[in-house]
Order: structure tokens, then C-alpha cells, then sequence
């Protein structure tokens, strides 16, 4: 079985101060990542900024700022907050970097080549906040202004010489591409709506523009700098060392494993990247996952009203993990999401406080005073001990296969449920009425470890550090966690020491906080 696993999130545009919703992006694809690697697969996980186009270049002249040194500044904040989210990712990259200007170059030349890029003229509206081009049928008049039906953006009429990509030869390709790729594009009901799109006809595309100057040059034509999005989708190959293809990481790497993005970049993901890729003879990635919008109810927005937009001060406020396993948790995966801070503090204290720190704090306490700070060492598991213990044995591919399918739904909904038995366990069996029979207690004890471990392992790839601090009062390190683990129940050695554990989660007093 193909054992590496590569992920990306979008690059993004660093003109936009980091929000919500690229925190979301970002975190959805550390989840996968972190799962991956906790079972077994070699993984590269990239992020990045895409800095090039008109839309940067008007940013930057805006403030006044020469353009690259705007970008390195921006960029940065998008590093930072990849550190700031603990992202396990293993490649940032710029767009504006050497490695990235050759490997689009290349393919550039490779189309070129291949006779499906030609020189023409463009006329035709064009959104610069989008980057996209529209077509007339696609364009509404709002207060005397012209914008996008789909974005809302505003467009400006293009009129220039421009090299095109015969997009239209590779329709046909393409819509057999997704018959044989029933996976390629999900959830289903975005590929349904870039099958009927594509069905309706392509035409070719623009990929070059003469007005201004901030991007990557066209190969022996200096007038020219290629389309922002057929620079930016090629971030993923230049990652890989692209045109080098016999190198470690292309070899291992592509084609990608999935491209998870937002559903407003789907087209460009799902119809003109694998055209560009099909047409340079190589690889389409193997799945786009076009996710959800975080909305934040367009008049509500304001902070008053408590809605969470600016996820650094949410984490502030909050901490990292609480605002990782709320995203994960609550945003549908796949479906828009609306979230609010009385949600996210609700979720605190039932999910991570109430249910998770909960059994945690009473289990080890308990563990502390009566099992001489000790997993115990004499058990005998009886039928209620392995029925709960079976539950994660039975479940292991179930999930695995959940996971392989994008359904974090499934995988966090099991997490809640195995916290809420596990918690109904210790309290059904007791084990405080049973200090006269010390292997009944010793085993009621090893059973709740024991679960604790298990869960702590799958919430790993959701809130990594409050799962690491779980893990480390049986000195479980971060290498030691192994996903398939979850089905065997003699990973905690019986008569190792166990650590006190500090408070996980801090409730959060309702009443105070949202007067
Ligand atoms: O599109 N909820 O960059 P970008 C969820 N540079 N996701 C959201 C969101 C929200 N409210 N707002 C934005 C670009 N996003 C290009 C990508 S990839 C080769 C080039 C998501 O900074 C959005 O859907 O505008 C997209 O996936 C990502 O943030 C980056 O958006
Ligand atoms: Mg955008």
C-alpha cells in the first residue's frame, strides 16, 4: 500500500490579515496530516503564500510599499501563524521564491511545447480581488457597478494582448478524467457543480497579462507575466523540487494525495489544474476537497455581538487546542459553519472540560492515592472491562476508513461518544466502594487508563498539545503514538509510574464572560 501521504492547504493571498477562515484551511489540514503520520504514512504537509498578481501589487502600491518587501512582511505574519496554530507542516513555500519562479517557468514551456498555449488578444471582464476572469453571463450590475454573481467582487473590463491555454481541447479529457476518478472532487455536490461547468462548454483561458509587471515572467517574452493562478497552482509541484521529477520528493510525493481548499477556489483546483497537468503530461492531483465557508453573519459581524473573527485573539482568550477541536468539531465538514464565541465556550466546557479533562483528572487522582501512583499491575478484565475496551478494537479500519473519506464528523462524534462511556463506566463500576477487593479496583483502574491513552491517541491529530500533556503522566512521547494501537490493550505497561497531571481545561464561567 502507498504509504506517503501529501497534503496542501491553498497558498494565501498575505494582502488579507490571517482570519478565521485560513486558521480553519489550515487546521482542517493538520488534522489530516497529524492523522497520517500517527498511522504510519510519510507525510508532506505544505502551506505557503501566493504573492504574485495585481491584486498584491495594488495592495502594496496602496501603502506604499515596494512590492517584495510588502510581501516579505506579510508573508511572514503567515508563517507565524502556522507556529502560532501548531501546523505540523513540513514546507512553507513563497511564491516569490527562485525554486517556485523555475518550476513555473517550466511547465509554462512544457504547454508551450506541447501547442496549447497561443498568443491572441483578451477583452472580457476581470476581477482583481477574485483573480479571475468572467464571463458576461456571469456579471451583475450592482449600484451601477459590475460584479461577479458568484464572489460579489467587483470587475473591470480587460482589454489586451494575452497568451491563452486551450482550455476547450482538454474538456472532453477532462470530464473522462472525472468518470475514472469518481473521487477526484469532494464533497459529491461540488463535483456535480464543476461537471456541469465543464459540460457547459470551456473556453480558452488567459494565462498571461501585458498591464502589469509583479509576477513571473513568460519564457523568451519579458512583456508578459503569467496568470496569478496558473503561477500559484504550480506552488504544489515546486515544492516537490519541480522540473526535477526524479528526485526523492516528487518520486515519493506526487501526484498529491488531496488538495484541501475552499470552495470559492474549486474551479481553478478541479478544471484548470489538472487541464494544465494533463496537458504537461503529468499526474492530476488524486483528490480536491473543496470545504466550507466559515460565515460570521455578515451583520453580525462585530465583536460585541461576540463573533470570532480574528483567530489570534481567540487563542489568546482561549488557548490553541479549544479553538482546534471547536473548528473540527463543529463546522460540518464540507458545509459552511457559522461560529460564535458562546459555542465555542460551550464546547469547552462540555467536550473538553466536562467530559475529556474530567475523566482524566478524577482517573489519575484516583490512580495517585490507591494504585501507589502506578498503572496497576494485578488485573483480571471482566466482561464490562473488554466490552469497553473492544469498543476501540472493533472500530480501528471503520475509522481509518472514515478518515480516508474526509468524515471528521464520524471520527470526532466516536471520540465524544467513547468519552461519555467511559465516564458512565467509571462512575457505574465504582471503583471507590471497592477497596477491599484491590484487583476489581486495579482493573476498573487499568481499564480507564487505558481508554484515556486510546482517546488521547485519537485526539492527537486534533488538540496535539493537551493530548501530549495527557500522555506524558505514562511518559508517552509524541514518536511513541500509533494509531493502530488503539486496538491492542497492552500499550500501557502494567506497573509503570504515572505523573499527577494538571488542570486540562479551565471552564469558562458563562455568566462572567458575556455580559
Ligand atoms: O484563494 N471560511 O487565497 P485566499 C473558510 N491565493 N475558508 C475561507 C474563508 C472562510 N470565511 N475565507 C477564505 C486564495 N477561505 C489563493 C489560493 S491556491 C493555489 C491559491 C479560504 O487567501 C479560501 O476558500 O483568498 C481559500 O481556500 C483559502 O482560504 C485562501 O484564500
Ligand atoms: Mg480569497
Amino acid at each position: 500500500m502507498d504509504k506517503n501521504f501529501y497534503i496542501t492547504t491553498p497558498i494565501y493571498y498575505p494582502s488579507a490579515k490571517p482570519h478565521m477562515g485560513h486558521a480553519y484551511s489550515s487546521i482542517i489540514a493538520d488534522f489530516f496530516a497529524r492523522f497520517k503520520r500517527i498511522d504510519g504514512y510519510k507525510v508532506h504537509f505544505l502551506t505557503g503564500t501566493d504573492e504574485h498578481g495585481l491584486k498584491i501589487q495594488r495592495a502594496a502600491e496602496d501603502k506604499n510599499i515596494e512590492t517584495l518587501k510588502f510581501c516579505d512582511e506579510l508573508s511572514q505574519t503567515f508563517r507565524d501563524l502556522s507556529k502560532i496554530l501548531n501546523l505540523s507542516n513540513t514546507d512553507f513555500i513563497r511564491t516569490t521564491e527562485d525554486r517556485h519562479k523555475k518550476s513555473v517557468q517550466d511547465l509554462w514551456k512544457r504547454l508551450y511545447a506541447n501547442d496549447d498555449i497561443y498568443l491572441s488578444k483578451y477583452s472580457g471582464w476581470y476581477s482583481v480581488s477574485d483573480e479571475a476572469f468572467y464571463n458576461e453571463d456571469e456579471i451583475d450590475n450592482l449600484d451601477g457597478k459590475k460584479i461577479a454573481i458568484s464572489s460579489k467582487s467587483s470587475v473591470e473590463w480587460v482589454d489586451e494582448e494575452s497568451f491563452f491555454f486551450r482550455l476547450s481541447k482538454w474538456e472532453k479529457p477532462l470530464l473522462e478524467f472525472y468518470k475514472k476518478n469518481p473521487d477526484f472532487i469532494k464533497p459529491e455536490s461540488r463535483k456535480n457543480e464543476v461537471i456541469s461547468f465543464v459540460k457547459s462548454g470551456l473556453k480558452d483561458l488567459s494565462i498571461s497579462r501585458k498591464s502589469f509587471s509583479w509576477g513571473i515572467k513568460v519564457p523568451d517574452n519579458d512583456d508578459h507575466v503569467i496568470y496569478v493562478w496558473l503561477d500559484a497552482l504550480t506552488n504544489y509541484l515546486s515544492a516537490l523540487n519541480y522540473p526535477n521529477t526524479s528526485n526523492e520528493l516528487f518520486k515519493n510525493f506526487w501526484p498529491a494525495s488531496i488538495h484541501l481548499i475552499g470552495k470559492d477556489i474549486l474551479r481553478f483546483h478541479a478544471v484548470y489544474w489538472p487541464a494544465f497537468l494533463l496537458a504537461a503530461k503529468l499526474k492530476p492531483p488524486k483528490k480536491i476537497y473543496g470545504h466550507g465557508w466559515i460565515l460570521s453573519g455578515d451583520e453580525k459581524m462585530s465583536k460585541s455581538k461576540g463573533n470570532i473573527l480574528d483567530p489570534i485573539e481567540i487563542i489568546e482568550k482561549y488557548g490553541l487546542d479549544p479553538l482546534r477541536y471547536y473548528l473540527i468539531k463543529e463546522v460540518s465538514f464540507g458545509n459552511d459553519g457559522n461560529i460564535s464565541q458562546e459555542r465555542l465556550e460551550d464546547c469547552i466546557n462540555s467536550d473538553l472540560a466536562n467530559n475529556y479533562g474530567n475523566l482524566c483528572q478524577r482517573t489519575i487522582s484516583f490512580a495517585l492515592k490507591n494504585c501507589n501512583s502506578k498503572v496497576p499491575k494485578e488485573i483480571k478484565l471482566n466482561k464490562e472491562d473488554k466490552l469497553i475496551l473492544n469498543e476501540y478494537s472493533s472500530n480501528v479500519d471503520n475509522l481509518r476508513s472514515k478518515i480516508e473519506d474526509q468524515n471528521i464528523n464520524y471520527y470526532i462524534d466516536f471520540i465524544v461518544n467513547s468519552l461519555f462511556a467511559a465516564n458512565k463506566y467509571f462512575n457505574d463500576q465504582e471503583p471507590w466502594k471497592k477497596k477491599e477487593d484491590p484487583i476489581r479496583l486495579n482493573s476498573i483502574v487499568f481499564t480507564t487508563l487505558e481508554v484515556i491513552r486510546k482517546v488521547s491517541f485519537m485526539l492527537y491529530p486534533i488538540i496535539p498539545e493537551s493530548s501530549l500533556k495527557v500522555l506524558k503522566i505514562f511518559d508517552i512521547k509524541e514518536s511513541d503514538i500509533n494509531f493502530s494501537s488503539i486496538a491492542n490493550h497492552d500499550f500501557l505497561k502494567l506497573g509503570i509510574e504515572i505523573k499527577p497531571i494538571n488542570i486540562l481545561f479551565k471552564k469558562i464561567e458563562k455568566d462572567k464572560n458575556n455580559v
